[in-house]
């Protein structure tokens, strides 16, 4: 069996210690303390937030993803579901089901995975203020057993049309639930900023502040070794510092590394430098597809200047040297090509410089003729 694990919460085992961050969230959670919690994307904030409250007794987590959410409706649901989730780990579901009556919910088992699923009346549309009676519900389940409260990609409020509105009614209610904490992640800062960070927004300086930065390279170092060491495989420390530099860092994409390293290789191998470009390679094989459909939304120049940004790693796209390596005259052309890139979700930009969401779509780019 395979021992890496990558696009899904790790817990327990599967989950490398951050002994510093953990005690942290413990103390804000003990004293009813927001926070807003951010770092880039499968860094590991979601791991980590499940791994805290896990790890505090007697408390149970009540868990909200606004990813990609789009109404006020949605957002009213999935605060629904998540109490329901949270109160079936108690065996309250029919208690629960009652306080939420007016969304007729029912449960039903899906026949491929044999989960039981929640599902409301889809004529009942919920507007944004039905936010303050589920909040009120939360705070009435947290007088019985302690709840955590997390809303996870929390930046994606933002799509909905009345946000300013959701936002507000959520703030007004948290702002007296002292007791009751509550836990905001997101991965995309300037959005996040706009919510946490601007005076004009009900959110404003509401919650305390903590980043999820890279785990420590060496602790998550010996962390993979072990496991490669689980299938009597060995790996020198210089490929693994290569995984990290490859991966920029980013947990996700090193497990992601690893899985397929474990992948090519066999008992009692020895895993070098020498083996990575083949792990590579079993990689654009699963995922060329996807890499050849974001192809297909590019022009030409925009085109050229990825394939510039991967290759030329480093290199100011503005400077000579770049506009030279990819055939275009005009800075501004450069600009605009990478804005469009950029609004893709193909690149974003980190510490004033441009990294691509998916290292290994970048290295596929670079490896490439186009
Ligand atoms: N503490 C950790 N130990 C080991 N792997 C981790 C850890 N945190 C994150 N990862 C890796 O990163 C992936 C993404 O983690 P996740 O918690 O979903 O990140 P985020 O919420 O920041 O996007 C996981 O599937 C796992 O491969
Ligand atoms: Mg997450």
């Amino acid at each position: 069996m395979n021992p890496f694990k990558y696009g899904q919460v790790v817990r327990a085992g599967d989950f490398c210690p951050r002994p510093q961050l953990l005690k942290e969230i413990r103390g804000f959670i003990a004293s009813g303390q927001n926070i807003v919690i951010q770092g880039e994307r499968r860094i590991g904030k979601t791991s980590l937030i499940h791994e805290a409250v896990r790890s505090v007794r007697r408390t149970r987590i009540l868990y909200v993803d606004l990813l990609e959410i789009k109404t006020a409706d949605a957002l009213c649901k999935r605060i629904a579901k998540a109490i329901i989730a949270s109160e079936n780990q108690d065996g309250f579901l029919e208690r629960i089901f009652k306080k939420l009556s007016q969304l007729k919910p029912s449960v039903s088992v899906d026949p491929l995975t044999g989960q039981p699923t929640i599902s409301f009346d889809p004529a009942v549309r919920l507007q944004p203020d039905s936010i303050e009676g589920l909040l009120d519900i939360i705070a009435s389940t947290h007088k019985r057993k302690s709840v955590v409260v997390v809303f996870d990609e929390f930046q994606d409020i933002l799509n909905l049309k009345d946000c300013r509105e959701a936002l507000a009614l959520l703030r007004g209610k948290i702002q007296f639930q002292t007791n009751v904490p509550y836990i905001f992640a997101g991965s995309i800062r300037n959005k996040m900023d706009e919510i946490f960070n601007d005076p004009d927004s009900a959110f404003f300086k509401s919650a305390i502040p903590l980043t999820v930065g890279p785990l420590d390279r060496k602790r998550f170092g010996s962390f993979l070794q072990e496991k490669f060491a689980l299938g009597k495989r060995h790996i020198d420390p210089a490929a693994i510092q290569r995984l990290f530099e490859i991966a920029v860092d980013i947990s996700g994409d090193i497990q992601q590394l690893c899985e397929a390293l474990w992948e090519i290789t066999s008992y009692k191998d020895q895993i070098t430098d020498e083996n990575i470009p083949k792990a590579m390679s079993l990689i654009f094989a699963r995922e060329s597809k996807g890499y050849e459909s974001i192809l297909v939304l590019l022009t030409g120049q925009q085109l050229r200047c990825l394939v510039g940004l991967a290759k030329l790693d480093g290199v100011t796209p503005q400077s000579k040297a770049f506009l030279q390596a990819v055939g275009i005259h005009l800075p501004g052309s450069v600009k605009k090509a990478l804005n469009r890139t950029e609004k893709l979700k193909i690149i974003f930009q980190y510490q004033g410089k441009y990294r691509f969401v998916n290292p290994f779509f970048k290295a596929w780019l670079a490896y490439r003729d186009f």
